[in-house]
């Protein structure tokens, strides 16, 4: 049971943990506000001055009332630090089998891109009781994706990756929103979550599945396009921008790196430095080659900043996911 924010629907397990947080928060600071002002109040009467030579004592201090109440004090804001930590490590932590979706932030609105190749506006679909892991960037400035029944946001910045975590527990359709000012229509850029039960997330991928009439947002572009999955987007950025010409997909070394295996492993820079190849790894070495080089390969790729957009980008990724 939610005290707190019994107003607002919550529909993720992270949005539970936060209510349960709150409630405890609520109250204590309830109480602790009642108690200052009522011994406020107490004291004002109390010592009110009753004569005009009634004269203030003169009091130095006192250790034990001082020493008391900065020890309970410091031992409060310790206690919610350490739950509050360890609920968002919690939150913010890889789960099994994450369904991953891209999410790009663009002045003034939101673009979803599923696997399958689906590519929704301001709208998207997730499973009910699955972790989902949106990958995240934005196209010009920073964008912030909240949904406040999720109790969740994290920020898109522009140039890199950044991941929110959630598991939806309540079928419906809930508020999506942009929580960070980034011009003229940001309180425009606005959308919906829709949390359907598994079978319909399967009907409603494959484009089989109908929407309420009241859930129905915008269905702009709620067809994947020309039929193809991410990956297989993918895979036509990767011959038709000529990745191709240096790096493999079977492994073989070519000028670069091959692709084969590639995402998701470790390697070892020129200097000695490892990274892990992941989301932003790639992307970087996509924009700005000549920062991280593979130990063994020779500095030679270009930049291909402003020939990629954000949405070839993922779509490479995706296939480079595939390359296993
Ligand atoms: Cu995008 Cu505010």
């Amino acid at each position: 049971m939610s005290l707190g924010m019994r107003f607002l629907p919550a529909a993720s397990t992270g949005a539970e943990r936060f209510e349960s947080f709150f409630d405890v928060y609520l109250v204590i600071g309830t109480l602790l506000f009642v108690a200052t002002l009522g011994a406020c109040f107490y004291f004002v009467f109390k010592y009110k001055r009753k004569t005009e030579n009634d004269h203030t004592p003169y009091i130095a201090g006192n250790y034990i009332v001082e020493f008391t109440s900065i020890f309970l004090i410091a031992m409060w804001a310790a206690v919610f630090f350490l739950w509050g930590w360890h609920d968002y490590k919690d939150l913010i932590s890889p789960r099994q089998d994450e369904y991953e979706i891209n999410v790009i932030g663009q002045q003034w609105n939101w673009q979803i891109q599923y696997t399958n190749g689906k590519n929704l506006t301001n709208e998207m679909y997730v499973p009910i009781n699955k972790p989902v892991k949106l990958i995240m960037t934005s196209k010009d400035v920073l964008h912030s994706f909240y949904v406040p029944a999720f109790r969740n946001k994290a920020d898109t910045v522009p140039g890199q990756f950044t991941t929110l975590r959630f598991e939806a527990n309540k079928i419906g359709t809930y508020h999506l929103f942009c929580a960070e000012f980034c011009g003229t229509a940001h309180s425009k850029m606005i959308g919906k979550v829709h949390v359907v039960s598994q079978d319909d997330f399967k009907k409603w991928l494959d484009g089989a599945y109908v929407a309420p009439k009241e859930e129905a947002f915008s269905q702009i572009n709620d067809k994947p396009l020309a039929n193809l999955s991410l990956a297989e987007l993918g895979k036509k950025v990767y011959q038709e921008k000529s990745c191709n010409t240096c790096h493999s997909i079977n492994g073989a070394r070519v000028i670069g790196p091959s692709f084969k295996g590639l995402f998701g492993s470790e390697v070892e820079l020129i200097g000695g430095e490892k990274v892990s190849v992941d989301e932003n790894y790639v992307r970087e070495s996509i924009m700005d080659p000549m920062k991280k080089i593979v130990k063994g390969y020779s500095p030679s790729m270009p930049t291909f900043r402003g020939m990629l957009s954000d949405e070839e980008v993922n779509q490479l990724i995706a296939y480079m996911k595939t390359l296993k």
